[in-house]
């Protein structure tokens, strides 16, 4: 971690007073620390112990010009922000965490958090029925599909003498977790030209109807977020959903299997690595009616003819030079055959193969269980994983064919 600038946010929750042990271990490690704090946090533990610890003045106050040597009020909350290589907020009270979901930015740890394009790491730390509560989990999924990792926090005795989830995790946790994300904010990706697919698409019936899918499009926006933050310039040809584009990310919204070809193959020329994370329907009805079908008095069913669509894999597949191609499979029977044979009869470089079954429902989940399979062979299956963190697996295995 040496030279790196970790910035430290600490809200008011019980467990403020086990950050001393991570600064200790942080700048042991090297890394530079700079502390700021809530109202209430700074009631739970004297800033002047986290400053001693940092070896730099801890920052309190929005308001306040003189706390930190080197940039004035008017900058001092773009300075920090800019200053940091990674924001940890730990512990991160609910409140605080409630403040960033909808973009509150009342105090100088939610303004910094808001003005970071740095990777943002919570430490969610509470009462386990505060942790439980149906909005704070709301918040934190928001949080996480934003891009912000979150340490989910240890289970055991609380402060309130109750048991359950709620406890910041042991230091070494936090420390692995800072010096993994720190190695993927390396923007190792930069003047990379990526393209992204995700979300489902929607073949027209008539003009009202359509068939579609479930795909809820977060797997393949959580990968265009994670290849922006690592530098790399990001297309992303996104199918009907309702998800917010990622930051720097340029998007692209189709809607029918054909128009996201169309798209594909107009965006594709000259991009490093193409990821196709949509789930592109592989029929659609072959004479879209152009009004409204009727319901007939006595017609008790419909004949719908389809036709296959355009497959976009082996269209990309047939024609790459120096194109990484990336796929994604979903079985519900014999995945990893199905997904090798994919591999090979498209001639993409890498497939990730989604655990469809009851622990694993893939779709609207913020998290996946996948297996990564590339051209080598090799064979990577993950555990259950935030689709922010899935995203940066296959990102890692991206560059390495890069
Ligand atoms: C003794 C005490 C302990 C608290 N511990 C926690 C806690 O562990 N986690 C939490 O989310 N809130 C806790 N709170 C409530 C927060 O301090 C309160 O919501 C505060 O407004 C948080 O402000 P902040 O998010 O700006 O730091 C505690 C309050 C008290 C009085």
């Amino acid at each position: 971690m040496r030279g790196k600038h970790v910035l430290i946010g600490v809200t008011g929750g019980i467990a403020a007073y086990k950050v001393g042990t991570l600064i200790r271990e942080l700048v042991k490690s090297g890394a530079e620390v700079k502390v700021m704090m809530t109202e209430a946090g700074a009631r739970f533990v004297s800033p002047l112990t986290f400053s001693a610890l940092s070896k730099n003045p801890v920052l309190t106050d929005l308001w306040s010009s003189n706390q930190s040597s080197d940039s004035d009020i008017s900058t001092q909350h773009i300075d920090l922000a800019n200053w940091a290589d990674v924001l940890v907020i730990a512990p991160a009270s609910a409140n605080t965490i409630a403040k960033l979901a909808c973009g509150i930015s009342d105090n100088l740890l939610t303004i910094v958090s808001l003005a970071t394009s740095r990777p943002v790491i919570l430490a969610p730390t509470m009462d386990a029925e505060m942790y439980l509560h149906e909005v704070t989990q709301k918040n934190l999924a928001t949080l996480s599909e934003r891009g912000y990792f979150i340490v989910p926090p240890a289970e055991g005795e609380l402060a309130s003498g109750l048991k359950g989830p709620g406890r910041l995790p042991e230091i070494k946790i936090l420390t692995d977790t800072i010096e993994n994300i720190l190695t993927h904010a390396d923007r190792d990706l930069i003047k990379k030209r990526i393209l992204v697919t995700a979300g489902p698409t929607y073949e027209a019936i008539d003009p009202v109807r359509f068939i579609g899918n479930r795909s809820s499009g977060k797997m393949g926006f959580a990968i265009a977020r994670a290849a922006a933050q690592r530098g790399a310039e990001v297309t992303l040809i996104a199918g009907p959903v309702a998800l917010e584009t990622p930051r720097n990310v340029k998007r692209i919204d189709v809607e029918s299997a054909q128009e996201m070809l169309s798209a594909v193959l107009r965006y594709s020329k000259k991009t490093d690595a193409v990821i196709m994370a949509a789930a592109v329907a592989d029929f659609t009805p072959a004479h879209p009616a152009k009004q409204k079908i009727k319901k007939q008095p006595g017609v008790h069913s419909l004949d719908l003819p389809l036709k296959a669509t355009p497959d976009i894999l082996a269209a990309l597949g047939c024609s790459k030079r120096n194109t990484i191609l990336a796929g994604f499979a979903l079985e519900t029977t014999d995945g990893l055959s199905g997904a090798k044979e994919k591999l090979r009869k498209k001639n993409i470089d890498l497939i990730v193969l989604n655990s469809f079954n009851k622990q694993n429902r893939v779709f609207g989940s913020h998290e996946n269980t996948v297996t990564i399979i590339d051209k080598r062979g090799d064979v990577e299956r993950l555990p259950k994983l935030p689709k922010f963190e899935v995203a940066n697996k296959i990102l890692d295995k991206i560059r390495d064919l890069l």
